[in-house]
């Protein structure tokens, strides 16, 4: 097995990318070639970024489980298509081969059918990170639901409104999650965010910690019974729905500038031919390799790299349930030593929190499997570089630093490993069908070298987004219109006298804390639902861990005595209302915020106060009350 696709030396990476520019339908189509179609397409594109309309392989009729399993458990059934680590390593490692997987996802999808899940139908999966959620997800795409996979970090009331803004019918969950050292009650947050659902007619619920849970007869059931039954029937293999190459694979939700997270929307044909390509090119991947991305299935980066990418191209993909820190900081480099993994790849956070215990948890662990490793979420530091290259990689390893987004569906920038040059702290080089342009304030394009501004996409590539569910409009606004006929992708970025590419952080109200997305305007709504706050503003800093930390600053209605407590419980509503990931380091209680005589913050102040730069506060003749920064700079936590 070999991907006659995948890019073997620089002169091909140059060759195909001018081939992508020139004549992308050809380009595309000649890959396309190479997976499994019921109907080829009738046309390679159609697009315009003003409505925005972007169709590819239209006409043509697939299903993405048949080029994720049925293919390879055909040709190659016995190899390894999940590897599964649980949580606690004392527990046994669990195997799927792809015939195995296969099985499963049919039974599965039998499961789905008799709940009378339909094309079409919105699926909330709610699990932690076990084989059966792999199998939940790629049952969805069976029986053409549309899985809407939420993160179980996440709130009752998050999880609430997104079941709401896709109208859900059914949720699979389970009992628990285990995290480390403790657990998380699924099931019990299911039932809290249901209470205020009411699309849902079923929920199907996989038993994981054994904890007692409440079960509402008519409404749920458990998994180990439900696939008993099928079994029981003699049901077994699952005729895959046919799908149109532009009908909806899954929604995923990501946080923007406004205050309510968009439902991010991928379809079939465009997705899996754009996670396949930059899955083999980028970690330029081997068979019998085995690749662990140890995202959680909740995020793009698990659904591109842990199972449609690896799993379109053949690959043994690892999914690790647990933490990198417990039961000790070593626990990554076990699993590298006992999973003997190739490609290792994981987020900057993960990096500097693991370089914080020094090299004595790697210290006997052998590392020599390793031939690629990767970094994914946010831009990577010198020194976190550094010291993955030299002590994971032993130098020997490529690191490839890829930029992409939710939105993006898969790779956008990077290097291809071995193939093209990594350069420290930068994404470097497009990948094929990727046309960047930076551009300034004015919309202008900013052309030739050496050049900094705001990151856009000029031309459709096949795994972009199509839509934000249930709100075109949406989409349109927040990527397409900032820009005429550009997509804006939030970023600020620059180009290198090489023509190499390095991605500076957000531009927009957007935090990344630990790799993940947090819009301000969120966090801050959340705060506001307080009864005791008035007003709020929350900005980021830089932190040395997490990337960035949340700064909060809180106008309350009355003098309170115990702060502290205050602040806890402003802690626990944000936890309550979002989640655990979104609250703020810290919390600042002032008697009033930055305005302009119009009535908005100056947010360009407090980022300042944040960030502890207090010497120059530029310009502050427009504040309405120029005293509250000297007051807010006095109470600054530091
Ligand atoms: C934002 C997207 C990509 C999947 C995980 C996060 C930042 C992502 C990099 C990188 C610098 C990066 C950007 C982007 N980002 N990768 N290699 N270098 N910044 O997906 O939650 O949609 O976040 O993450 O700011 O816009 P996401």
């Amino acid at each position: 097995m070999s991907y006659p696709y995948q890019i073997q030396n620089r002169e091909a990476y140059e060759e195909a990318y001018q081939k992508s520019i020139e004549h992308p339908e050809k380009f595309w189509g000649e890959i396309a070639e190479h997976f499994k179609w019921e109907k080829k397409w009738d046309k390679v594109l159609d697009w315009n970024f003003s409505e925005p309309k972007v169709e590819w392989f239209k006409g043509g009729k697939l299903n993405i489980t048949e080029n994720c399993l049925d293919r390879w458990a055909e040709t190659y059934p016995d190899r390894n298509a999940i590897l599964w680590e649980p949580n606690d390593p004392a527990e046994k490692i669990r195997r799927f081969t792809y015939k195995e997987l296969l099985d499963e996802v049919c039974l599965f999808s039998h499961v789905l059918n008799r709940n009378g899940v339909k094309k079409g139908d919105r699926v909330c999966i709610y699990m932690p990170m076990v084989p059966e959620l792999a199998i939940a997800v790629l049952a969805c795409a069976r029986v053409g639901a549309i899985h809407s996979v939420v993160f179980g970090g996440f709130s009752a009331q998050s999880i609430a409104d997104r079941i709401n803004d896709a109208s859900c019918n059914i949720v699979i969950t389970s009992d628990g999650a285990y995290r480390g050292n403790k657990t998380i009650p699924l099931k019990s947050i299911i039932d809290e965010a249901l209470l205020s659902c009411d699309s849902v007619q079923k929920t199907i619920v996989l038993t994981r910690t054994g904890e007692a849970v409440s079960m509402l007869s008519g409404r749920d059931v458990w998994w180990d019974d439900e696939m008993k039954s099928v079994r029981d029937e003699g049901l077994s293999h699952y005729k895959p729905e046919v799908m149109d190459a532009e009908d909806m694979l899954f929604i995923l939700y990501t946080s923007g500038s406004t205050g309510k997270p968009k439902g991010v929307v991928h379809t079939c044909a465009g997705y899996m031919v754009w996670t396949n390509y930059t899955f083999v090119n980028v970690f330029q991947y081997k068979p019998d390799q085995i690749h662990f991305c140890t995202a959680d299935i909740g995020w793009i980066t698990g659904h591109s790299y842990i199972l449609y990418g690896p799993l379109s191209a053949g690959a043994t993909s690892l999914m690790f349930e647990g933490i990198p820190t417990w039961p000790d900081a070593g626990r990554f480099w076990e699993i590298v030593e006992k999973h003997k993994v190739n490609i290792l790849y994981t987020a900057p956070t993960a990096i500097r929190s693991l370089m914080g215990f020094g090299t004595e948890p790697i210290i006997g662990k052998d590392l020599s499997s390793i031939q690629v490793l990767g970094s994914v979420g946010e831009p990577i530091n010198a020194e976190a570089w550094h010291w993955y290259d030299e002590h994971i990689g032993k130098k020997q390893a490529p690191i490839v630093d890829t930029w992409w987004q939710t939105e993006t569906g898969g790779i956008m920038i990077s290097n291809l490993a071995g193939v093209t040059d990594a350069k420290p702290v930068f994404a470097t080089k497009p990948l094929p069908g990727i046309q960047p342009v930076l551009v300034d304030e004015n919309g202008k394009v900013i052309e030739g070298n050496n050049v900094s501004g705001n990151l856009c996409i000029k031309f459709p590539w096949p795994g972009m987004l199509r839509t934000t569910f249930g709100d075109h409009e949406r989409c349109r606004l927040t990527y397409f219109s900032t820009y005429q006929n550009l997509y804006f992708t939030g970023d600020g970025c620059m180009r290198d006298n090489d023509g190499d590419y390095r991605i500076t952080g957000r531009v927009d109200d957007v935090l990344n804390v630990s790799g993940h997305r947090i819009g301000t305007a969120e966090v801050e709504n959340a705060i506001n639902m307080h009864t005791g706050v008035v007003e709020s503003a929350v900005v980021g800093y830089p932190h040395d861990i997490k990337g960035q930390g949340i700064y909060a600053f809180v106008i309350l209605s009355s003098v309170h005595n115990d702060e502290a407590h205050m602040k806890k419980d402003i802690m626990q509503t944000v936890s309550k209302l979002i989640g655990p990931i979104a609250k703020p380091d810290k919390i600042q209680i002032v008697s009033g915020l930055p305005k302009t005589r119009s009535g908005k913050i100056m947010r360009r102040i407090l980022r300042k106060v944040a960030e502890g730069e207090l010497s120059n506060m530029g310009d502050t003749t427009t504040l309405l009350d120029p005293t509250v920064v000297e007051s807010i700079i006095m109470g600054r936590i530091p």
